[in-house]
C-alpha cells in the first residue's frame, strides 16, 4: 500500500479523511484518543510543509437538529489545543467560503471541515457514497490521505469517493492499526475476549478466529445467545433468537475452544450459572478467576467488547481486574476500539496497542475486504 513517505508534500493541499467520530457527553469529548491519534499523520504532514484539509464524520445526520449535536465545532476546539500550528474551522461542508478559505491556506496550516455527514441530509450524499460530492471534494486537493481507521469499512465519499479521483495514500495511523492486526491473525497462540451487547457483530471473528486460536472467552449480554444455545435458562437476559441456531452450529463444532461464564453479578449479587433468576450485568468472581487462568497461556491477547455494564461502579469488576491483570502481567493485549478502549483510557491503563476502531477491527479480522484501501495500491 502505497504511504504518505513516497511523496513530496510540499505546498500540496492534501485532502486528509480522519476519523474524529469521538464519544462526547453534554458538550464535552469524553475520550479525545481517535484526535490524539492522529497526530502523528498531520505532524509529519506540518513538517513536509503541507497544507492539510481535514475531513471527519461526527455521529449520524438524519435531522436538522442532529446537526447541532454532531458540529465538529467541540472537536476544532481540541485540535486547536493538541495541534502546533494554526487551526481554522469552515462551517460549510462545499461551496465558495469553504474554497476561499482553502485557497488561503499556508503551508503548514490546517483547516477542518465541518462534518462531512452533514451532505446525508440532502439525501444520503456522504454515506451513499454520491459521485458528484465525491468529484467536488476531490477538487479540492491535490492529494487524498486516508488515516480514518475507524472509517476504514464505510465505503463513503470521503473515505472511498475522493480517492478515485486523487493520488491516494494512506497515513500513519492506519498502516500501525493494520499492522497490528495481522499480527494478531497470523499469530496462533493467542486468546480472544469477546464481550459488549451485540452477538451479530462478533460471529463473523469468531468464524474467522477460531481455528486458529487457543480459546474464545465470551462474556457481557451476547454470553447469555450461547447460555441459551446450550440449554441454560437466562431468563429475561437478551437473547438473540435470530441468531440461536448459527450459535448452536458453533457450539457444536468448537464447544472446548469456547468459554463461557459461570457466575454473574445480578442487582448487586452473585448468583451461579443455573441460578439465574434475573438480569446480570457483569461476571461474576469464579469466571474472573477462570479467564486470568486461561490468559496466562497466551502469548497475545485480542480483547473486543467489555465484560459488563463497566459504567456502573457496582458492575465493573469484572472488565476493570481483566484489564488490570493483563496489564499486571505484561500479556501482550490488543485492545480492539469502542467500549474496551474507553474503559482502559478510562481506568489509565496501557497495553500494547489500543485500537482506534471497534467496528472497523471486528470486519477486518473477519476477513471483509476494505474498498477504500484499493485506491492505495
Ligand atoms: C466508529 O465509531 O465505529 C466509526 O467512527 C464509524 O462510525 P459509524 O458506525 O457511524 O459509521
Amino acid at each position: 500500500m502505497k504511504t504518505i513517505r513516497e511523496i513530496n508534500l510540499k505546498n500540496k493541499k492534501v485532502i486528509v479523511r480522519v476519523d474524529f467520530n469521538v464519544p462526547i457527553e453534554s458538550g464535552i469529548i469524553e475520550d479525545d484518543n481517535r484526535i490524539r491519534q492522529s497526530l502523528k499523520t498531520i505532524n509529519y504532514l506540518i513538517e513536509n510543509n503541507a497544507k492539510i484539509i481535514l475531513l471527519s464524520h461526527l455521529g449520524k445526520v438524519k435531522t436538522e437538529e442532529d446537526k447541532i449535536v454532531n458540529s465538529l465545532k467541540i472537536v476544532y476546539e481540541r485540535l486547536k489545543q493538541l495541534a502546533n500550528t494554526n487551526v481554522y474551522f469552515s462551517n460549510e461542508t462545499r461551496g465558495l467560503t469553504l474554497e476561499e478559505k482553502i485557497n488561503s491556506l499556508k503551508e503548514k496550516e490546517i483547516l477542518l471541515v465541518e462534518n462531512t455527514r452533514f451532505e446525508d441530509l440532502k439525501g444520503n450524499l456522504e454515506s451513499g457514497c454520491d459521485e458528484e460530492l465525491s468529484k467536488y471534494w476531490a477538487s479540492l486537493g491535490d492529494i487524498f490521505v486516508l488515516d480514518a481507521f475507524g472509517s476504514a469499512h464505510r465505503n463513503h465519499a470521503s473515505t472511498y469517493g475522493i480517492g478515485k479521483y486523487l493520488p491516494s495514500f494512506i497515513g500513519f495511523l492506519i498502516e500501525e492499526e493494520l499492522n497490528v492486526l495481522e499480527e494478531v491473525l497470523n499469530n496462533k497462540d493467542k486468546t480472544v475476549i469477546l464481550g459488549g451487547a451485540k452477538v451479530e457483530d462478533k460471529i463473523g471473528v469468531i468464524k474467522k478466529l477460531v481455528n486458529n486460536t487457543n480459546k474464545i472467552i465470551i462474556g457481557g449480554r451476547m454470553c447469555f445467545t450461547f447460555l441459551k444455545a446450550l440449554g441454560y435458562d437466562v431468563q429475561n437476559n437478551f437473547v438473540d433468537e435470530e441468531k440461536l441456531e448459527e450459535i448452536k452450529l458453533i457450539l457444536k463444532s468448537y464447544k472446548d475452544k469456547i468459554i463461557l461464564p459461570i457466575d454473574f453479578i445480578s442487582n448487586k449479587k452473585v448468583v451461579d450459572l443455573g441460578d439465574i433468576n434475573e438480569e446480570c450485568f457483569d461476571i461474576g468472581p469464579k469466571t474472573i478467576d477462570l479467564i486470568k487462568k486461561e490468559l496466562l497461556n497466551s502469548s497475545i491477547v485480542l480483547w473486543n467488547g467489555p465484560l459488563g455494564k463497566f459504567e456502573e461502579e457496582i458492575y465493573e469488576k469484572g472488565t476493570k481486574s481483566i484489564l488490570n491483570f493483563l496489564n499486571e502481567k505484561n500479556i501482550k493485549t490488543i485492545i480492539a476500539g469502542g467500549d474496551t478502549g474507553n474503559a482502559a483510557h478510562k481506568y489509565n491503563l496501557d497495553f500494547y496497542y489500543i485500537s482506534t476502531g471497534g467496528g472497523a477491527s471486528l470486519e477486518y479480522l473477519s476477513g471483509t475486504h476494505f474498498k477504500t484501501l484499493d485506491n492505495m495500491k
